[in-house]
């Protein structure tokens, strides 16, 4: 009966190779037209302002604040001009009220956490701050730009359109903090600037984590709207913001459960491949399809909890837990679907737990192909025929069970004989130590 019930559910969410072809090719025509021009495409394709790459002589202490995955953070780094950094940081709660309530109250938020951390450190100096806000923003030099749109849950009110750098300054100046803003990066340059200090072919950096998000080194001659004098590297890194790739669904294997999540989300029509590949949504998707399979009657006898029917009940950290579940009789899902759900344990069947098990797979799978295709996109248009290091962050990538082996499973079967090129190498805290570079370059830029 498992096998039947689920059966649906493989062919819909199989992501076939020709699949994965069609939005390569498709994903490497949208880059071109971003880079042709402002709004040439969904993908912004945004210059970073990034030209030079680090050299590990960067030295001095920085701060940076960290504002868009899992945690915000405020860090203090240390470069020593060897190649090191040493690191403190704390973290801090941001709760939907500060992420969907003003702007004011959430720069504030941020310029307070920042005060806090400085006294409690008996920090006076003013210290070059690299500010990683992991959002869309149309920059306008290292360290200004104004956002573009909000992504992943985020909402607050009159900052969409505005020029972050001013904002956060606005704030400090507030509260009488002293801080030099001294760079606005994303956390895919943060990742890639700070793997790229002991790896010289570091030319991608990929976010898959809450969000989804890739960023590369690109020649300035392949950038037709690049204006003003070309940096001397003839480099820049692109900030793509994949995340709004094919929002029109041409080419995205979507299915009626990616509708229905993306109908109850808070940016509705928007960053499609992104809700089809990032922490933040697969639970979600996987719900839906439970909950489709429990109303034919194909799971749990067809009842459901009031909990299991709540948006955004299921997590993707559950999903990761299901997948991590090697016992014989799948007794630690069942146990899960009990506790998060009081979905009551002598009705949870073994075919029940083979089935939510197997989606999970399904649609964590089709996430990493699909990332797969997206990179593959990318390695190709930069065409280097040496060895590409992806520098890799987020929590979807570093947690869930064998999602870098689907991933680069799925490289290889599009790019035989070349995928072994292209490495997947995980970059930690791109959002300090890069954040912290890029601070360190642009001054000496
Ligand atoms: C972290 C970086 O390691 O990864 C963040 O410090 C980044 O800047 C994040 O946004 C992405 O992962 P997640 O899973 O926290 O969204
Ligand atoms: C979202 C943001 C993007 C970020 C990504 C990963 O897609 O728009 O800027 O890089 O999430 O955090």
């Amino acid at each position: 009966a498992a096998a039947k019930a689920i059966a649906s559910v493989e062919s819909a969410y199989g992501a076939s190779i020709e699949v994965l072809r069609g939005i390569v090719n498709s994903m490497m025509q949208e880059m071109r037209k971003g880079l042709a021009k402002e709004n040439g495409a969904a993908m912004k394709m945004i210059i970073s302002h990034v030209s030079n790459l680090p050299t590990g002589k960067e030295k001095g202490r920085f701060l940076a604040l960290d504002l868009g995955g899992s945690n915000f953070r405020v860090l203090l780094l240390t470069l020593d001009g060897h190649g090191q950094c040493k690191s403190e940081s704390d973290k801090y709660v941001l709760t939907q009220e500060l992420m969907t309530g003003t702007g004011e109250s959430l720069f504030d938020f941020i310029a307070e956490s920042v005060q806090g951390f400085l006294e409690s450190r008996g920090i006076t100096e003013t210290l070059p701050l690299g500010f990683t806000f992991s959002f869309p923003v149309q920059q306008e030099s290292i360290n200004s730009g104004k956002l573009i749109r909000w992504t992943k849950g985020f909402h607050a009110s009159g900052v969409e359109g505005q020029d972050v750098g001013r904002l956060l300054n606005e704030a400090f100046a507030r509260k009488g903090i002293k801080v030099n803003v001294a760079a606005i990066v994303n956390d895919t340059v943060g990742t890639q600037i700070a793997r790229c200090l002991d790896d010289q072919n570091c030319y991608v950096g990929l976010i898959l984590g809450t969000g989804s998000n890739t960023c590369y080194l690109e020649d300035v001659t392949a950038i037709p709207k690049w204006t003003g004098p070309a940096p001397k590297t003839g480099k820049v890194i692109i900030n793509m913001e994949w995340g709004a790739f094919d929002d029109e669904i041409q080419r995205l294997p979507y299915t009626p459960h990616d509708r229905t999540m993306d109908a109850a989300s808070i940016n509705r029509g928007q960053q499609l491949f992104e809700k089809m590949i990032s922490g933040m949504y697969l639970g979600e998707i996987s719900r839906l399809v439970a909950v489709e399979l429990a109303e034919s009657g194909q799971l749990f006898q067809g009842t459901l909890t009031s909990k299991f029917r709540e948006v955004q009940a299921f997590k993707t950290a559950m999903m990761s837990e299901i997948e991590s579940d090697d016992t014989v009789d799948l007794s630690l899902t069942r146990d899960l679907l009990h506790r998060e759900f009081g979905l009551p344990l002598n009705k949870i069947t073994i075919d029940d737990r083979m089935i939510i098990k197997r989606i999970c797979e399904l649609v964590s799978t089709r996430a990493a192909r699909i990332a797969a295709a997206g990179i593959v996109a990318v390695a190709t248009k930069i065409a280097k025929t040496h060895d590409c290091t992806v520098a890799v962050d987020g929590t979807l990538f570093q947690r869930y069970p064998n999602f870098e082996h689907r991933l680069t499973a799925a490289v290889a079967e599009l790019l035989p004989g070349i995928s072994t090129k292209i490495h997947f190498k995980r970059s930690e805290d791109g959002s300090g130590k890069g954040a912290a570079l890029v601070a360190a370059l642009a001054q000496t830029q």
